[in-house]
């Protein structure tokens, strides 16, 4: 059903790959519930040194994905680039969005990355190295500081803003299917959540919350770290099966509610796989 709750309000949507990206439902659902949205996706930037061809191509197919799903699934939507392990990237974002006069009433922080995770296998963390860690921790969870920390240099989030991020159980307890590295970028991204709901609530009253979904093998990350296997016992441990990622996207409009009182929560839209022992 249509409303009109986010009537006036504009969000930031990171984090679309394509048209199967969890950030893809929520962008669909701010609309259908009469808010405005624009869209960031990895690409080349002008702040990109040293780019290999390859590396140069895997960013020039990101970005065209990315146009592509915007333009097919929302239609005439403002987009930009956005690559968050280069603070330039950030910064430029956060002017264009000043130059063209738009205020953001929140955003949705859904941007992962692990290179320690490679067809489906997951390197032992013991073996994870230095960059490796901090690659993941920079673009995974540091990314949600930096955002914030340009929106507000920038003025472009108003007061009693929404941010909220994604996250996942692996945050907190080894599951039947653990992940390593990421885990260990996830409990970081929840501990910022809970930090910046403290500062952020007593600065401008914004609120900022971290949600736990259940594993979705639609998206491209997603397809890339899981299996089906994974996806089924998920399903069959919790107790009303996996969340979708309409789920998903319902409980965000739940938490972008303008004048909500929710803040520094790390919710779960999982079917109630958290309950289990
Ligand atoms: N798929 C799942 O099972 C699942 C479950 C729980 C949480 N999540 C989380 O949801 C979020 C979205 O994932 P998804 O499943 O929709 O996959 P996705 O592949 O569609 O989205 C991941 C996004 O991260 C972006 N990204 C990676 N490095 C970046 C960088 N340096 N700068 C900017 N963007 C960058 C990618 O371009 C992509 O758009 C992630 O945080 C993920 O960890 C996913």
């Amino acid at each position: 059903m249509n409303s009109q709750l986010f009537s006036g309000r504009t969000f930031l949507i990171t984090g679309i790959a394509d048209k199967n990206s969890l950030a893809m439902f929520v962008a669909k659902k701010i609309r259908e519930n009469g808010g405005e949205v624009v869209c960031t996706g990895l690409g080349v930037s002008p702040f990109h040194k040293n780019l290999s061809e390859k590396a140069a191509a895997f960013l020039n197919k990101n970005h065209n994905d990315f146009v592509e799903a915007v333009q097919s699934e929302l239609g005439d939507t403002l987009t930009a680039v956005l690559d968050v392990s280069i603070d330039e990237s950030i910064e430029a974002f956060a002017a264009l969005m000043k130059e063209k006069n738009i205020q953001l009433s929140g955003f949705l922080h859904a941007i992962a990355m692990d290179k320690t995770i490679r067809q489906k296998e997951v390197k032992p963390l013991i073996e994870v190295t230095k960059s490796e860690f901090c690659d993941t921790m920079d673009v995974s969870a540091y990314s949600l500081i930096r955002l914030t920390h340009y929106m507000l240099k920038y003025d472009i989030l108003q007061p009693d803003s929404s941010i909220c991020s994604l996250s996942y159980i692996a945050a907190a307890k080894v599951t039947f299917h653990p992940y390593r590295n990421i885990s260990i970028a996830k409990a970081a991204l929840e501990r910022i959540t809970i930090e910046l709901a403290d500062e952020l609530g007593r600065l401008n009253r914004t609120r900022v919350n971290a949600i736990r979904f259940s594993p979705y093998m639609g998206s491209k990350a997603g397809n890339a770290t899981l299996t089906e296997n994974v996806v089924d016992t998920s399903d069959e441990i919790s107790p009303l099966g996996n969340a979708t990622p309409d789920d998903l996207a319902n409980e965000v409009v739940h938490l972008f509610r303008p004048g909500g009182r929710i803040t520094g929560e790390i919710r779960h839209v999982d079917g109630g796989y958290n309950i289990m022992g």
